[in-house]
Protein backbone atom coordinates (compact mmCIF):
# COMPACT_ATOMS: atom_id res chain seq x y z
CA UNK A 1 0.00 0.00 0.00
CA UNK A 2 1.18 3.06 -1.42
CA UNK A 3 2.17 5.59 2.01
CA UNK A 4 1.50 9.74 1.36
CA UNK A 5 5.44 9.93 1.47
CA UNK A 6 5.69 7.24 -1.67
CA UNK A 7 3.44 9.07 -3.48
CA UNK A 8 4.36 12.67 -2.67
CA UNK A 9 7.71 11.42 -4.12
CA UNK A 10 5.81 9.46 -7.13
CA UNK A 11 4.51 12.95 -7.77
CA UNK A 12 7.77 14.96 -7.57
CA UNK A 13 9.69 12.32 -9.88
CA UNK A 14 6.58 12.62 -12.61
CA UNK A 15 7.49 16.59 -11.73
CA UNK A 16 11.01 16.16 -12.50
CA UNK A 17 10.22 14.16 -15.33
CA UNK A 18 8.28 16.75 -16.95
CA UNK A 19 10.12 19.33 -16.23
CA UNK A 20 13.39 17.29 -17.81
CA UNK A 21 11.01 16.88 -21.17
CA UNK A 22 9.79 20.66 -21.40
CA UNK A 23 13.40 22.00 -21.05
CA UNK A 24 14.18 19.69 -23.66
CA UNK A 25 11.14 20.60 -25.64
CA UNK A 26 11.79 24.70 -25.28
CA UNK A 27 11.97 26.21 -28.31
CA UNK A 28 15.23 28.64 -28.87
CA UNK A 29 13.85 31.73 -29.16
CA UNK A 30 13.58 31.35 -24.74
CA UNK A 31 17.03 30.11 -24.79
CA UNK A 32 17.58 33.20 -26.61
CA UNK A 33 16.09 35.43 -24.11
CA UNK A 34 19.03 34.05 -21.45
CA UNK A 35 22.79 34.59 -21.51
CA UNK A 36 24.43 33.20 -24.49
CA UNK A 37 25.98 30.01 -24.13
CA UNK A 38 28.26 30.87 -27.52
CA UNK A 39 31.92 31.14 -26.42
CA UNK A 40 34.62 31.98 -29.56
CA UNK A 41 36.23 28.74 -30.15
CA UNK A 42 39.62 27.43 -28.71
CA UNK A 43 41.89 28.68 -31.57
CA UNK A 44 39.89 31.57 -31.92
CA UNK A 45 41.83 35.47 -31.33
CA UNK A 46 40.38 38.32 -30.48
CA UNK A 47 41.61 41.45 -32.23
CA UNK A 48 41.35 45.09 -31.38
CA UNK A 49 41.82 48.27 -33.74
CA UNK A 50 41.24 51.11 -31.71
CA UNK A 51 41.12 55.48 -32.75
CA UNK A 52 41.16 58.31 -31.30
CA UNK A 53 40.71 60.60 -34.62
CA UNK A 54 41.30 64.25 -32.93
CA UNK A 55 45.04 65.81 -31.24
CA UNK A 56 45.69 68.83 -29.50
CA UNK A 57 45.19 69.90 -25.80
CA UNK A 58 41.46 70.77 -25.82
CA UNK A 59 40.70 67.43 -27.31
CA UNK A 60 42.94 65.35 -24.07
CA UNK A 61 39.41 63.43 -23.81
CA UNK A 62 39.08 60.96 -26.74
CA UNK A 63 42.82 59.52 -26.46
CA UNK A 64 42.33 59.17 -22.88
CA UNK A 65 39.41 57.06 -24.01
CA UNK A 66 41.73 55.02 -26.23
CA UNK A 67 43.81 54.81 -23.54
CA UNK A 68 41.17 52.96 -21.39
CA UNK A 69 39.88 51.36 -23.78
CA UNK A 70 42.93 49.65 -24.06
CA UNK A 71 43.88 48.96 -20.41
CA UNK A 72 40.45 47.09 -20.28
CA UNK A 73 41.41 44.95 -23.50
CA UNK A 74 44.58 44.22 -22.05
CA UNK A 75 43.75 43.26 -18.37
CA UNK A 76 41.20 41.04 -20.58
CA UNK A 77 44.08 39.13 -21.78
CA UNK A 78 43.99 40.61 -25.45
CA UNK A 79 47.72 40.67 -26.51
CA UNK A 80 49.29 43.68 -27.87
CA UNK A 81 50.06 41.95 -30.66
CA UNK A 82 46.65 42.09 -31.11
CA UNK A 83 45.61 45.47 -30.55
CA UNK A 84 46.06 48.34 -32.92
CA UNK A 85 45.88 51.89 -31.29
CA UNK A 86 45.51 54.65 -33.68
CA UNK A 87 46.36 57.88 -31.88
CA UNK A 88 48.23 61.62 -32.23
CA UNK A 89 50.10 61.08 -29.47
CA UNK A 90 50.59 64.80 -28.56
CA UNK A 91 48.58 65.20 -25.13
CA UNK A 92 50.64 63.01 -22.55
CA UNK A 93 54.08 65.26 -22.93
CA UNK A 94 51.68 68.52 -24.12
CA UNK A 95 53.12 71.23 -21.61
CA UNK A 96 49.06 72.10 -20.09
CA UNK A 97 49.42 68.80 -19.00
CA UNK A 98 49.43 69.09 -15.43
CA UNK A 99 51.21 65.37 -15.04
CA UNK A 100 53.69 64.72 -17.75
CA UNK A 101 53.68 61.43 -19.45
CA UNK A 102 50.66 60.74 -17.97
CA UNK A 103 46.72 60.63 -19.06
CA UNK A 104 43.87 59.57 -17.00
CA UNK A 105 40.00 59.27 -18.05
CA UNK A 106 38.49 59.93 -14.68
CA UNK A 107 38.75 62.12 -12.29
CA UNK A 108 39.98 59.74 -9.86
CA UNK A 109 41.25 57.00 -12.20
CA UNK A 110 44.85 55.90 -12.50
CA UNK A 111 47.10 56.37 -15.75
CA UNK A 112 45.96 54.93 -18.23
CA UNK A 113 48.75 56.00 -21.03
CA UNK A 114 51.43 53.23 -20.05
CA UNK A 115 51.98 50.41 -21.99
CA UNK A 116 49.42 51.97 -24.51
CA UNK A 117 51.19 50.59 -27.86
CA UNK A 118 52.65 53.33 -30.42
CA UNK A 119 51.14 51.89 -33.48
CA UNK A 120 49.47 54.93 -35.79
CA UNK A 121 50.73 58.41 -34.42
CA UNK A 122 50.47 61.70 -35.55
CA UNK A 123 50.22 62.25 -39.23
CA UNK A 124 49.88 58.26 -39.76
CA UNK A 125 46.54 58.32 -37.78
CA UNK A 126 44.77 58.57 -41.27
CA UNK A 127 42.03 56.96 -42.64
CA UNK A 128 44.05 54.75 -44.91
CA UNK A 129 45.97 53.22 -42.84
CA UNK A 130 42.50 52.55 -40.73
CA UNK A 131 41.24 50.74 -43.83
CA UNK A 132 44.15 48.63 -44.33
CA UNK A 133 44.50 48.06 -40.86
CA UNK A 134 41.40 46.49 -40.39
CA UNK A 135 41.87 44.56 -43.90
CA UNK A 136 45.17 43.31 -42.59
CA UNK A 137 46.80 44.75 -46.22
CA UNK A 138 50.04 45.21 -44.72
CA UNK A 139 51.53 46.81 -48.06
CA UNK A 140 48.81 49.65 -48.53
CA UNK A 141 49.98 51.04 -44.53
CA UNK A 142 52.03 54.07 -45.05
CA UNK A 143 54.16 54.75 -41.99
CA UNK A 144 53.35 53.75 -38.55
CA UNK A 145 54.08 50.28 -36.28
CA UNK A 146 52.89 48.20 -39.42
CA UNK A 147 50.59 46.05 -36.97
CA UNK A 148 47.28 45.17 -38.99
CA UNK A 149 44.16 42.95 -38.14
CA UNK A 150 45.71 39.51 -39.51
CA UNK A 151 42.48 37.69 -38.45
CA UNK A 152 41.43 34.18 -39.48
CA UNK A 153 37.94 32.85 -39.97
CA UNK A 154 37.06 32.23 -36.57
CA UNK A 155 38.91 35.15 -34.93
CA UNK A 156 36.62 38.05 -33.51
CA UNK A 157 37.06 41.90 -33.89
CA UNK A 158 36.61 44.96 -31.21
CA UNK A 159 36.86 48.49 -32.83
CA UNK A 160 36.20 51.33 -31.11
CA UNK A 161 36.58 55.09 -32.10
CA UNK A 162 36.10 58.42 -30.47
CA UNK A 163 36.60 61.80 -31.88
CA UNK A 164 34.37 64.42 -33.29
CA UNK A 165 31.90 63.73 -36.30
CA UNK A 166 29.07 64.66 -38.18
CA UNK A 167 26.32 63.74 -41.18
CA UNK A 168 27.97 60.37 -42.55
CA UNK A 169 31.65 61.49 -41.55
CA UNK A 170 34.04 60.78 -38.81
CA UNK A 171 36.90 63.33 -37.67
CA UNK A 172 40.68 62.27 -38.51
CA UNK A 173 43.44 64.54 -36.53
CA UNK A 174 45.10 65.74 -39.93
CA UNK A 175 42.19 67.56 -41.21
CA UNK A 176 43.75 70.39 -43.06
CA UNK A 177 44.58 67.54 -45.67
CA UNK A 178 40.68 66.71 -45.68
CA UNK A 179 40.94 63.33 -44.31
CA UNK A 180 37.89 62.43 -42.73
CA UNK A 181 36.27 58.51 -42.55
CA UNK A 182 33.31 58.51 -45.07
CA UNK A 183 30.49 56.49 -44.06
CA UNK A 184 30.25 54.65 -47.17
CA UNK A 185 33.89 54.05 -47.47
CA UNK A 186 34.17 52.31 -43.77
CA UNK A 187 31.39 50.04 -45.03
CA UNK A 188 32.61 49.16 -47.90
CA UNK A 189 35.74 48.14 -46.22
CA UNK A 190 33.31 46.03 -43.54
CA UNK A 191 31.81 44.48 -46.50
CA UNK A 192 35.30 44.15 -48.21
CA UNK A 193 36.70 42.19 -44.80
CA UNK A 194 33.59 40.13 -44.91
CA UNK A 195 34.49 38.71 -48.17
CA UNK A 196 37.65 37.33 -47.38
CA UNK A 197 35.68 35.14 -44.67
CA UNK A 198 38.95 36.11 -41.90
CA UNK A 199 36.71 37.05 -38.95
CA UNK A 200 33.65 35.24 -37.42
CA UNK A 201 31.70 38.09 -36.02
CA UNK A 202 32.86 42.13 -35.16
CA UNK A 203 31.88 44.38 -32.23
CA UNK A 204 32.34 48.02 -33.57
CA UNK A 205 31.53 51.23 -30.60
CA UNK A 206 31.31 54.42 -32.22
CA UNK A 207 31.48 57.78 -29.97
CA UNK A 208 31.48 61.03 -32.07
CA UNK A 209 28.18 63.29 -33.20
CA UNK A 210 25.86 62.11 -35.45
CA UNK A 211 27.45 58.72 -35.04
CA UNK A 212 24.49 57.48 -36.01
CA UNK A 213 24.20 58.56 -39.17
CA UNK A 214 27.79 56.72 -40.33
CA UNK A 215 25.70 53.29 -40.22
CA UNK A 216 22.13 54.10 -40.30
CA UNK A 217 20.35 52.92 -43.90
CA UNK A 218 23.62 51.52 -44.63
CA UNK A 219 25.16 48.55 -42.21
CA UNK A 220 23.55 45.06 -43.91
CA UNK A 221 22.45 42.92 -41.19
CA UNK A 222 24.09 39.98 -42.75
CA UNK A 223 27.76 41.12 -42.28
CA UNK A 224 28.08 39.58 -38.92
CA UNK A 225 28.84 43.13 -37.44
CA UNK A 226 27.10 44.63 -34.35
CA UNK A 227 27.67 48.45 -34.04
CA UNK A 228 26.57 50.54 -30.90
CA UNK A 229 27.00 54.48 -31.53
CA UNK A 230 26.68 57.69 -28.57
CA UNK A 231 23.74 59.03 -30.59
CA UNK A 232 21.51 59.23 -33.49
CA UNK A 233 22.06 60.22 -36.83
CA UNK A 234 20.93 64.22 -35.62
CA UNK A 235 22.27 64.84 -32.02
CA UNK A 236 25.52 65.68 -30.75
CA UNK A 237 27.40 63.29 -28.34
CA UNK A 238 28.87 64.98 -25.11
CA UNK A 239 32.05 65.41 -23.47
CA UNK A 240 31.99 64.85 -19.60
CA UNK A 241 34.51 65.11 -16.08
CA UNK A 242 34.73 68.89 -17.95
CA UNK A 243 36.08 71.86 -15.54
CA UNK A 244 33.34 73.57 -13.72
CA UNK A 245 30.88 70.70 -13.96
CA UNK A 246 29.62 67.59 -11.70
CA UNK A 247 31.89 65.79 -11.72
CA UNK A 248 34.51 67.80 -12.41
CA UNK A 249 38.52 66.88 -13.09
CA UNK A 250 41.12 68.00 -10.56
CA UNK A 251 41.52 70.99 -9.99
CA UNK A 252 44.66 71.72 -12.24
CA UNK A 253 43.35 69.96 -15.36
CA UNK A 254 41.83 73.07 -17.57
CA UNK A 255 40.00 70.17 -19.98
CA UNK A 256 37.15 67.44 -19.72
CA UNK A 257 38.91 63.94 -19.17
CA UNK A 258 36.28 61.75 -21.06
CA UNK A 259 33.37 61.60 -22.98
CA UNK A 260 29.72 60.53 -21.63
CA UNK A 261 29.00 57.59 -24.13
CA UNK A 262 32.80 56.54 -24.15
CA UNK A 263 33.09 56.86 -19.92
CA UNK A 264 29.50 54.92 -19.98
CA UNK A 265 31.03 51.50 -21.70
CA UNK A 266 34.26 51.77 -19.80
CA UNK A 267 33.25 52.17 -16.33
CA UNK A 268 30.60 49.54 -17.11
CA UNK A 269 33.34 47.18 -18.17
CA UNK A 270 35.60 48.34 -15.38
CA UNK A 271 32.77 47.41 -12.76
CA UNK A 272 31.07 43.82 -14.49
CA UNK A 273 32.09 40.74 -14.72
CA UNK A 274 32.45 40.32 -18.83
CA UNK A 275 31.90 36.36 -18.39
CA UNK A 276 28.85 37.25 -17.09
CA UNK A 277 27.62 40.59 -18.94
CA UNK A 278 25.86 40.20 -22.76
CA UNK A 279 26.82 42.98 -24.77
CA UNK A 280 22.77 43.62 -24.87
CA UNK A 281 23.05 44.17 -20.89
CA UNK A 282 25.96 46.28 -21.80
CA UNK A 283 24.17 48.36 -24.36
CA UNK A 284 21.15 49.05 -21.75
CA UNK A 285 23.13 50.49 -19.02
CA UNK A 286 25.25 52.54 -21.36
CA UNK A 287 22.09 53.70 -23.21
CA UNK A 288 20.70 54.82 -20.17
CA UNK A 289 23.52 56.72 -18.56
CA UNK A 290 23.77 58.36 -21.99
CA UNK A 291 20.51 59.65 -22.05
CA UNK A 292 21.50 61.62 -18.81
CA UNK A 293 18.31 61.32 -17.00
CA UNK A 294 16.43 62.34 -20.12
CA UNK A 295 18.34 65.98 -19.57
CA UNK A 296 18.26 67.51 -23.29
CA UNK A 297 22.25 67.28 -22.02
CA UNK A 298 22.20 63.59 -23.26
CA UNK A 299 22.16 61.47 -26.69
CA UNK A 300 20.39 58.04 -27.54
CA UNK A 301 23.19 55.33 -27.90
CA UNK A 302 21.41 53.83 -30.71
CA UNK A 303 22.51 50.05 -32.17
CA UNK A 304 23.06 48.42 -35.83
CA UNK A 305 23.94 45.46 -38.13
CA UNK A 306 23.38 41.67 -36.68
CA UNK A 307 21.40 42.51 -33.37
CA UNK A 308 21.93 38.73 -32.38
CA UNK A 309 25.36 39.07 -31.21
CA UNK A 310 24.54 41.08 -28.53
CA UNK A 311 23.18 37.67 -26.75
CA UNK A 312 26.87 37.48 -26.49
CA UNK A 313 29.10 38.16 -22.91
CA UNK A 314 31.25 41.13 -23.45
CA UNK A 315 34.24 39.19 -22.72
CA UNK A 316 34.49 37.64 -25.68
CA UNK A 317 35.43 40.98 -27.72
CA UNK A 318 36.83 42.87 -24.91
CA UNK A 319 39.15 39.71 -23.06
CA UNK A 320 37.44 37.81 -19.99
CA UNK A 321 41.19 37.33 -18.18
CA UNK A 322 39.74 37.39 -14.06
CA UNK A 323 40.90 40.62 -13.19
CA UNK A 324 40.26 43.23 -9.97
CA UNK A 325 36.56 44.67 -10.86
CA UNK A 326 36.57 48.60 -9.57
CA UNK A 327 33.18 49.72 -7.85
CA UNK A 328 29.59 50.51 -9.75
CA UNK A 329 29.60 53.86 -11.03
CA UNK A 330 26.61 53.65 -12.09
CA UNK A 331 24.65 54.33 -8.63
CA UNK A 332 27.13 57.39 -7.76
CA UNK A 333 26.32 60.21 -10.33
CA UNK A 334 22.83 59.76 -11.92
CA UNK A 335 23.29 63.26 -13.99
CA UNK A 336 26.62 64.31 -15.51
CA UNK A 337 27.86 67.74 -16.57
CA UNK A 338 28.33 67.63 -20.10
CA UNK A 339 29.45 69.57 -23.13
CA UNK A 340 28.77 69.25 -26.30
CA UNK A 341 31.42 67.85 -28.07
CA UNK A 342 31.37 70.93 -30.53
CA UNK A 343 31.54 73.98 -28.06
CA UNK A 344 34.09 71.93 -25.86
CA UNK A 345 37.45 74.49 -27.51
CA UNK A 346 35.48 77.34 -26.81
CA UNK A 347 34.31 76.45 -23.19
CA UNK A 348 37.37 75.55 -22.20
CA UNK A 349 38.85 77.99 -23.90
CA UNK A 350 36.71 80.65 -21.61
CA UNK A 351 37.21 78.81 -18.37
CA UNK A 352 41.05 79.68 -18.92
CA UNK A 353 40.43 83.23 -19.88
CA UNK A 354 38.67 83.68 -16.79
CA UNK A 355 41.34 82.45 -14.76
CA UNK A 356 43.96 84.57 -16.27
CA UNK A 357 45.07 87.82 -14.75
CA UNK A 358 43.69 91.19 -15.99
CA UNK A 359 45.86 92.97 -18.74
CA UNK A 360 48.95 90.47 -19.00
CA UNK A 361 50.33 89.58 -22.91
CA UNK A 362 48.33 85.73 -22.67
CA UNK A 363 45.05 86.94 -21.49
CA UNK A 364 45.05 89.26 -24.38
CA UNK A 365 46.14 86.32 -26.80
CA UNK A 366 43.62 84.12 -25.42
CA UNK A 367 40.85 86.89 -26.04
CA UNK A 368 42.10 87.56 -29.48
CA UNK A 369 42.36 83.55 -29.99
CA UNK A 370 38.37 83.30 -28.90
CA UNK A 371 37.54 86.19 -30.94
CA UNK A 372 39.13 84.68 -33.98
CA UNK A 373 37.50 80.85 -33.63
CA UNK A 374 34.01 82.79 -33.03
CA UNK A 375 34.60 84.71 -36.37
CA UNK A 376 35.68 81.74 -38.38
CA UNK A 377 32.40 79.45 -37.44
CA UNK A 378 30.29 82.56 -37.95
CA UNK A 379 32.07 82.51 -41.60
CA UNK A 380 31.44 78.26 -41.35
CA UNK A 381 28.15 79.14 -41.25
CA UNK A 382 27.07 82.12 -42.97
CA UNK A 383 28.92 80.63 -46.15
CA UNK A 384 26.87 77.14 -45.83
CA UNK A 385 23.64 79.33 -45.36
CA UNK A 386 24.38 81.14 -48.44
CA UNK A 387 25.46 78.22 -50.70
CA UNK A 388 22.22 76.91 -49.20
CA UNK A 389 20.17 79.95 -50.62
CA UNK A 390 22.02 79.55 -53.97
CA UNK A 391 21.06 76.48 -54.25
CA UNK A 392 18.22 75.39 -52.36
CA UNK A 393 16.40 78.64 -52.51
CA UNK A 394 14.58 78.95 -49.32
CA UNK A 395 13.96 75.16 -48.85
CA UNK A 396 15.85 72.13 -47.04
CA UNK A 397 15.92 70.12 -50.06
CA UNK A 398 14.16 66.91 -49.82
CA UNK A 399 12.75 65.08 -46.88
CA UNK A 400 14.19 61.45 -46.70
CA UNK A 401 12.37 58.36 -45.23
CA UNK A 402 13.13 57.94 -41.96
CA UNK A 403 15.72 55.28 -41.21
CA UNK A 404 17.16 55.97 -44.67
CA UNK A 405 20.75 56.83 -45.31
CA UNK A 406 22.01 60.39 -45.68
CA UNK A 407 22.96 60.38 -48.80
CA UNK A 408 22.84 58.07 -52.06
CA UNK A 409 25.72 59.53 -53.90
CA UNK A 410 28.26 59.80 -51.52
CA UNK A 411 31.03 60.84 -54.59
CA UNK A 412 29.07 63.62 -54.68
CA UNK A 413 28.79 64.36 -50.85
CA UNK A 414 32.77 64.17 -50.84
CA UNK A 415 32.82 66.39 -54.04
CA UNK A 416 30.92 69.12 -51.90
CA UNK A 417 33.21 68.93 -48.67
CA UNK A 418 36.10 69.56 -50.93
CA UNK A 419 34.94 72.28 -53.02
CA UNK A 420 33.83 73.96 -49.73
CA UNK A 421 37.17 73.29 -47.95
CA UNK A 422 39.18 74.78 -51.21
CA UNK A 423 36.86 78.27 -51.23
CA UNK A 424 36.00 78.52 -47.95
CA UNK A 425 38.21 77.03 -45.48
CA UNK A 426 38.45 73.79 -43.80
CA UNK A 427 35.61 72.45 -42.48
CA UNK A 428 37.31 72.09 -39.14
CA UNK A 429 35.18 69.93 -36.04
CA UNK A 430 32.93 72.55 -35.47
CA UNK A 431 31.79 72.93 -39.59
CA UNK A 432 31.84 69.21 -39.83
CA UNK A 433 27.87 69.82 -38.35
CA UNK A 434 27.35 71.29 -41.63
CA UNK A 435 27.80 68.00 -44.19
CA UNK A 436 23.81 67.69 -43.89
CA UNK A 437 23.00 70.77 -45.72
CA UNK A 438 25.87 69.30 -48.15
CA UNK A 439 24.03 65.79 -48.44
CA UNK A 440 20.49 68.02 -48.97
CA UNK A 441 22.41 69.82 -51.84
CA UNK A 442 23.37 65.96 -52.88
CA UNK A 443 20.07 64.67 -53.11
CA UNK A 444 18.34 67.51 -55.00
CA UNK A 445 19.99 66.71 -57.99
CA UNK A 446 21.87 69.80 -58.08
CA UNK A 447 25.36 69.67 -60.90
CA UNK A 448 28.44 70.09 -59.86
CA UNK A 449 29.33 73.24 -61.76
CA UNK A 450 26.40 74.82 -59.85
CA UNK A 451 28.08 73.88 -56.76
CA UNK A 452 31.43 74.67 -57.46
CA UNK A 453 30.07 78.31 -58.94
CA UNK A 454 27.70 79.03 -55.52
CA UNK A 455 30.55 78.00 -53.32
CA UNK A 456 32.99 80.56 -55.24
CA UNK A 457 30.33 83.50 -55.01
CA UNK A 458 29.89 82.45 -51.23
CA UNK A 459 33.27 82.58 -50.15
CA UNK A 460 34.62 84.95 -52.87
CA UNK A 461 35.59 88.13 -50.20
CA UNK A 462 37.10 84.71 -47.73
CA UNK A 463 41.52 84.52 -48.41
CA UNK A 464 43.08 81.32 -47.78
CA UNK A 465 46.14 81.15 -45.31
CA UNK A 466 43.83 84.28 -43.13
CA UNK A 467 42.83 81.36 -40.98
CA UNK A 468 44.82 78.46 -39.51
CA UNK A 469 42.48 75.69 -39.41
CA UNK A 470 45.27 73.18 -37.80
CA UNK A 471 44.42 75.33 -34.28
CA UNK A 472 40.57 75.52 -34.84
CA UNK A 473 41.09 71.54 -34.28
C1 LIG B 1 36.89 61.04 -6.15
O1 LIG B 1 37.25 60.74 -4.82
C2 LIG B 1 36.70 61.63 -3.86
C3 LIG B 1 37.28 61.28 -2.51
O2 LIG B 1 37.17 59.89 -2.28
C4 LIG B 1 35.18 61.53 -3.91
O3 LIG B 1 34.61 62.44 -3.00
C5 LIG B 1 34.70 61.84 -5.31
O4 LIG B 1 33.29 61.65 -5.40
C6 LIG B 1 35.38 60.97 -6.33
N1 LIG B 1 35.00 61.40 -7.67
C7 LIG B 1 34.57 60.56 -8.58
C8 LIG B 1 34.20 61.16 -9.89
O5 LIG B 1 34.48 59.37 -8.42
C1 LIG C 1 46.69 45.89 -50.54
O1 LIG C 1 46.95 47.23 -50.85
C2 LIG C 1 47.70 47.37 -52.05
C3 LIG C 1 48.11 48.83 -52.15
O2 LIG C 1 47.02 49.69 -51.95
C4 LIG C 1 46.85 46.90 -53.20
O3 LIG C 1 47.55 47.04 -54.40
C5 LIG C 1 46.50 45.43 -52.97
O4 LIG C 1 45.61 45.00 -53.96
C6 LIG C 1 45.88 45.23 -51.61
N1 LIG C 1 45.79 43.81 -51.34
C7 LIG C 1 44.66 43.21 -51.08
C8 LIG C 1 44.72 41.77 -50.78
O5 LIG C 1 43.59 43.81 -51.06
C1 LIG D 1 13.49 58.67 -19.76
O1 LIG D 1 12.35 58.67 -20.61
C2 LIG D 1 11.95 57.39 -21.01
C3 LIG D 1 10.84 57.54 -22.04
O2 LIG D 1 10.05 58.66 -21.76
C4 LIG D 1 11.51 56.60 -19.77
O3 LIG D 1 11.12 55.31 -20.14
C5 LIG D 1 12.70 56.51 -18.83
O4 LIG D 1 12.34 55.85 -17.63
C6 LIG D 1 13.25 57.89 -18.49
N1 LIG D 1 14.49 57.73 -17.74
C7 LIG D 1 14.81 58.48 -16.70
C8 LIG D 1 16.11 58.18 -16.05
O5 LIG D 1 14.09 59.36 -16.27
C1 LIG E 1 16.62 64.15 -13.08
O1 LIG E 1 16.01 65.30 -13.63
C2 LIG E 1 14.99 65.86 -12.83
C3 LIG E 1 14.33 67.03 -13.58
O2 LIG E 1 14.63 67.04 -14.92
C4 LIG E 1 15.58 66.34 -11.53
O3 LIG E 1 14.56 66.87 -10.69
C5 LIG E 1 16.24 65.15 -10.82
O4 LIG E 1 16.89 65.61 -9.66
C6 LIG E 1 17.25 64.49 -11.74
N1 LIG E 1 17.71 63.27 -11.10
C7 LIG E 1 19.00 63.05 -10.82
C8 LIG E 1 19.27 61.76 -10.13
O5 LIG E 1 19.89 63.82 -11.10
C1 LIG F 1 48.78 69.83 -41.93
O1 LIG F 1 49.07 70.57 -40.74
C2 LIG F 1 50.18 70.10 -40.01
C3 LIG F 1 50.34 71.00 -38.82
O2 LIG F 1 49.23 71.00 -38.05
C4 LIG F 1 51.45 70.10 -40.88
O3 LIG F 1 52.50 69.54 -40.16
C5 LIG F 1 51.18 69.30 -42.14
O4 LIG F 1 52.30 69.39 -42.99
C6 LIG F 1 49.97 69.83 -42.87
N1 LIG F 1 49.71 69.00 -44.02
C7 LIG F 1 49.38 69.53 -45.20
C8 LIG F 1 49.22 68.57 -46.31
O5 LIG F 1 49.20 70.72 -45.37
Amino acid sequence: MATPIMVFQLKLLLLIVFVVQFSAAKPPSLVDTFRSIIKPKADSTTWAVLVAGSKEYFNYRHQADICHAYQILKKGGLKDENIIVFMYDDIAHDPENPRPGVIINSPNGSDVYAGVPKDYTGESVTSANFYAVLLGNKTAVKGGSGKVVASKPKDRIFVYYADHGGPGLLGMPNMNTSDYIYANDFIQVLKTKHAGGTYDKMVIYVEACESGSIFQGLLPKNLNIYVTTASNADESSWGTYCPGLTPPPPPEFNTCLGDLYSISWMEDSDSKDLTHETLQQQYLRVKKRTLNNNSSEGSHVMHYGTLSIRKETVSNYQGSATRKISADPFHTFDTMGVINQRDVDLYLMRQKYERLTDGTQQKNDLLKKIKEITAYRAHLDSSVNMIKRYLLGSGDGPVRDEGSALVDDWDCLKFMVRTFETHCGSLTQYGMKHTRTFANICNSGITKKAMDEATKKSCSSFKKGQWDPATFG
